[in-house]
């Protein structure tokens, strides 16, 4: 039997840990808080900050939110950034990106307080995590190495293969699959746009990490047996349905779940999880704050 990691279910138990950390927290009089900043009328980034939020009020996370103008200079975002940095009451800042093309974004991701990136995308962050001294750790990949270990996969040893090489899934992915620690010791290899035979490749995985953002682009056919399939796609795609879309991921769901010995589901495995290990990162920042 094919066992569905089931995301919602993970990132309900991590909510719980974390409110219990929070209440610990309250006794030493810390409040967490995390800052989101939105410069953009996108709806989707409307939405996806408005969620942020929502899941930080339900475990006792304040919130300070800042919308900035889109057509406002780029100075004003980095004037807030400055501000926030500088504001002992704020632990964690999330920049929603993608940010206006006049904005400088190597520029927004240098500027954010290192020991405030809830996001785990500042350079230094980034280089720690490739040393494997990590402290922000970049919310998917994360949640992506606590579903494993919720359904008893270790990556010591296996040949993981990730599909993808963003700098905030793809890569950060694969430095914690083969870091010297636990969740990781993998033999991993990274496949992208330019990889020849990828097939090839991902029929060595014992563990796949499919984030490509392309719809269904891989099938039971590219897999092997008992494999562990995680999707972080999440990709809209035209459907007869309501909506006159649906959600699928980058992997064909039922062919590789036919292979697979347990698989994410889209919605329902990667998200929650992505979301829940952002309040992970701003109670951390709190908690090193407060010690
Ligand atoms: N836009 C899409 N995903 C993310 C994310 O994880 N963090 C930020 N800051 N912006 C995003």
């Amino acid at each position: 039997m094919t066992e569905i990691i089931d995301g919602n279910a993970v990132a309900e138990s991590i909510r719980a840990d974390l409110a219990s950390e929070i209440d610990r927290l309250a006794d030493a009089g810390v409040r967490p808080t995390l800052a989101t900043v939105l410069m953009t009328d996108d709806p989707a980034s409307e939405t996806y900050v408005s969620m942020k939020q929502g899941d930080c009020e339900e475990v006792g996370i304040e919130t300070v939110d800042v919308d900035i103008d889109p057509e406002a200079p780029a100075e004003e975002l980095y004037d807030t950034i400055d501000d926030l940095n500088a504001d002992d009451d704020v632990d964690g800042i999330l920049v929603q990106m993608p940010v206006p093309e006049h904005v400088d974004k190597r520029e927004v991701l240098r500027r954010i307080d290192p020991a405030k990136d809830a996001d785990g995308f500042h350079p230094e962050n980034v280089g720690r995590l490739v040393a494997g001294n990590p402290r922000f750790i970049p919310c998917t990949p994360h949640g992506i190495v606590k579903l494993l270990d919720s359904v008893g996969v270790d990556p010591e040893g296996k040949d993981a293969v990730v599909v993808g090489r963003s700098d905030i899934v793809g890569k950060p992915m694969a430095n914690l699959l083969v870091q010297k620690a636990a969740g990781g010791n993998a033999t991993v290899t990274v496949c992208h746009s330019r990889t020849a035979d990828l097939a090839a490749k991902t029929r060595q995985a014992d563990i796949l990490v499919a984030a490509a953002g392309v719809p269904e682009m891989i099938d039971g056919e590219m897999l092997s047996e008992g494999v562990t399939v995680i999707d972080v796609g999440i990709n809209r795609v035209d459907a007869d349905t309501e909506k006159g879309y649906e959600l699928v991921g980058d992997v064909d769901f039922e062919s590789a779940k036919a292979k697979a010995s347990a698989i994410t589901p889209v919605p329902g495995g990667v998200g929650p999880m992505t979301r829940a290990m952002l309040l992970w990162n701003t109670v951390k920042a709190a908690a090193d704050d407060a010690s």
